[in-house]
């Protein structure tokens, strides 16, 4: 999407405390899902520097610049991430390359130690993978607040562009049309839409231009560090929905201007409006089930990738990295046999907020981004 600090700069101006209203909330009722939806399944051609299909154990090669992200598991998945350590993610959103935990889709390995929590959710709407870690070691700068992958970004060619997504959640490998992926220096979200209704169709529950709210705000969730599970879970309220008590919902749009070129001229959008309240959280965390703790997800790949490599667009900090362990493969952290149990909706973090701009002036920038 953007660049972050241009955007934060807008995003600051209008912030504003919104009411807290501590309430339990019913779960999204979005009718009948079904994975043939329009918008669920990708029918386009792939990116041109993607294998044609998701497959493991391809040759590992840490300056690949393959765009084709799989999200299947805990243990197996992909997010983007910068090609290298000398950029903030918003400037690099559409070079970015597929990182994956293990060697698959032609794509660059996450080393081993860089997750150092993570969290798999499939709901019935989408599937998600939220993790904690030290997110230099793929590309992040220290302290980037990061930014935001999606299939559309400013030539609508994808961010990254010709980024492909897939997962075989459903059994098979599919190619899913919306998703979204969240990255900084120290956390990564990836939503995939893999179900659709009337009520929830993928735009809305994988809408991708909050882009400066953060993970937990666009996709709420279990964002625990040291901790690896799989759980089922409710689907979230799409974000920036915020259902009111008269049955009517108000829609958070974030606030920003910019600016794009047609035939060469260029053009300025508003996305959201200026005086707008701006939500601190999430309406809703969905309830959780079925929990089930993994120790680590580490794929050895100290010893399998090369200490010293020639390439130019390696990371001095991955390098470090890679050099300095040559011997343990895991020294992942695991979780101490917590929550086996179920989660549910916290109240904590639910929040009314009365009077959301209920901003007309999505215009261009929201058809474009
Ligand atoms: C690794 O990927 C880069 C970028 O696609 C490519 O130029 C290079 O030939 C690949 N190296 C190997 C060994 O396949
Ligand atoms: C791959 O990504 C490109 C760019 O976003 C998109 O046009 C195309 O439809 C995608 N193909 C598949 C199979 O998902
Ligand atoms: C998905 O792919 C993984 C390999 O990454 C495989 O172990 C698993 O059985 C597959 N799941 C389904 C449901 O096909
Ligand atoms: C349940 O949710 C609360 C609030 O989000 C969180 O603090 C707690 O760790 C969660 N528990 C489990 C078992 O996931």
């Amino acid at each position: 999407m953007f660049s972050r600090t241009s955007a934060t700069a807008a995003l600051v101006a209008s912030l504003a405390l919104a009411g807290v209203q501590a309430q339990s909330v019913p779960k999204f009722n979005f009718g009948t899902a079904s994975a043939d939806y329009p918008g669920v399944k990708s029918t386009q051609r792939n990116g041109p520097t993607n294998p044609s299909a998701p497959m493991l154990n391809t040759p590992i090669n840490q300056t690949s610049v393959a765009r084709l992200a799989t999200i299947n598991s805990i243990d197996d998945w992909c997010t983007f991430g910068p090609p290298s350590n000398d950029q903030p993610l918003g400037n690099v959103e559409g070079e970015t390359v597929a990182y994956c935990t293990k060697p698959r889709n032609n794509a660059r390995v996450i080393p081993d130690g860089t997750v150092t929590g993570a969290h798999f959710v499939k709901t019935p709407l989408y599937i998600q993978l939220m993790a904690t870690g030290d997110f230099t070691k793929i590309g992040m700068m220290p302290g980037d607040e990061g930014g935001e992958l999606d299939p559309h970004g400013a030539t609508n060619m994808g961010n990254p562009v010709g980024g492909n997504v897939t997962s075989n959640i459903s059994g098979e490998d599919v190619f899913y049309e919306e998703w979204m992926n969240y990255v900084s220096a120290t956390q990564i979200c990836f939503r995939i839409c893999i179900a659709g209704s009337d009520l929830a169709p993928t735009p809305l529950e994988c809408q991708h231009e909050l882009d400066v709210m953060g993970c937990n705000f666009v996709m709420p969730g279990n964002y625990a560090d040291g901790v690896f599970d799989t759980c089922d879970g409710d689907s979230a309220y799409p974000p920036g929905l915020y259902p009111q008590a008269d049955g009517s919902t108000s829609t958070f749009h974030q606030f920003f201007t910019g600016t794009y070129v047609v035939n060469g001229e260029v053009m300025t959008y508003t996305n959201g409006a200026a005086d707008q309240i701006t939500p601190t959280a999430a309406y809703s965390t969905p309830s959780t089930s079925n929990c089930k703790t993994t120790s680590t997800i580490s794929n050895g790949i100290r010893s399998i990738v090369p200490t010293t490599t020639s390439s130019s667009t390696m990371s001095s900090s991955t390098m470090t990295m890679s050099s300095s362990r040559s011997s343990a493969s895991s020294s992942q952290p695991t979780s101490s046999g917590s929550s086996s149990n179920s989660n549910s909706s916290s109240g904590a973090s639910n929040l009314a907020v009365p009077a959301l701009a209920m901003v007309a002036a999505g215009l261009v920038g929201a058809a474009l981004f």
